[in-house]
């Protein structure tokens, strides 16, 4: 059995060279920025589509670290984060998996929505994050020193968790936390325009009808409609369509299948424009 390792790919294919844009909402970059400093592995706690992938963007462009993003689910396992041998026409090749391949360039690991991956997986992080910054490959029988450079970020919605699907204890006291929320209104109005083009008044209406939603959440809606949701409405607005089109296809039917929540909704549009 041949044991090469094929090469660690450059560390410049993870680059990020162009500012990724982001709004700041509080204090959230100087903090990471002293998390990172102290090689402190952070948790981004918040809804979906409230900028938690846009600030690890924008961060490892900042901290001009390379970005390696894994998304988790349920059936990802321990091997397809650290790796595993393959088998090509030359034989078997050790492959290293995305985390290995971060913690050997000193990359900024971003694992995102950590709690869809099963708990074995999750453990397999724990050595890379204490004193140890160490990976065990077991199968290859290699301990990997992680780069000084390496830093691991989880994020984590923590409206999904259940009783079946949480971190443990033992995981979350690995982290420090960034709490990520809707951002304030005119922050936000500076985000829609800026990420779909369309003027102030218009977003500003988009951010009446997301706030009145907002305010739904525990009466029949799971989640708020979420920056990202008024993006894709700005960005259709912006093609042409009609406003109260645009809302529905982008900020209503998407956000629940209830339909005494989607006629408030539509009512609440129909009221705005
Ligand atoms: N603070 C922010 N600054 C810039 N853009 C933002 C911000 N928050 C949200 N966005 C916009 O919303 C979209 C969704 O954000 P994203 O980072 O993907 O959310 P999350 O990772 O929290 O689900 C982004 O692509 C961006 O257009
Ligand atoms: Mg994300």
């Amino acid at each position: 059995m041949t044991q090469a390792i094929k090469a660690v790919p450059p560390h410049s294919q993870y680059i990020i060279d162009d500012e990724p844009y982001y709004q700041e909402t509080g204090d959230e970059i100087a903090l990471y920025q002293a998390a990172y400093d102290a090689r402190i592995p952070m948790m981004l706690k918040g809804p979906t589509g409230c900028g938690k992938t846009r600030f690890v963007e924008h961060m490892a462009w900042k901290l001009k670290r390379p970005l390696i993003t894994i998304s988790c689910h349920e059936d990802m396992t321990a091997s397809d984060l650290i790796g595993r041998y393959l088998l090509d026409a030359d034989g078997t090749y050790w492959q290293d998996g995305p985390l290995t391949t971060a913690a050997r360039i000193g990359a900024v690991c971003y694992l995102d929505e950590v709690v869809e991956a099963r708990q074995d997986t999750t453990v397999a992080i724990h050595s890379l994050t204490d004193y140890r910054r160490t990976l065990a490959l077991e199968k290859k029988g290699e301990l990997v020193n992680a780069h000084p450079d390496f830093q691991l970020v989880i994020s984590y919605n923590p409206g999904y968790q259940t009783l079946m699907k949480d971190l443990k204890t033992s995981t979350k006291q690995r982290f420090a936390a960034l709490e990520f929320t809707y951002p304030e209104k005119e922050t936000e109005i500076a985000i829609v325009c800026h990420e779909s083009g369309i003027d102030e008044e218009t977003a500003e209406r988009l951010i009446q009808i997301a706030t009145h939603a907002r305010n739904l959440v525990g009466h029949g809606l799971s989640e708020g409609i979420s920056t990202r949701l008024l993006v894709y409405t700005g960005q259709l607005i912006a093609k042409g369509i009609p406003a109260v089109a645009a809302c529905h296809m982008a900020l209503v039917r998407p956000l629940s299948d209830d339909p005494d929540i989607r006629d408030t909704l539509d009512a609440t549009v129909q009221g705005c424009f």
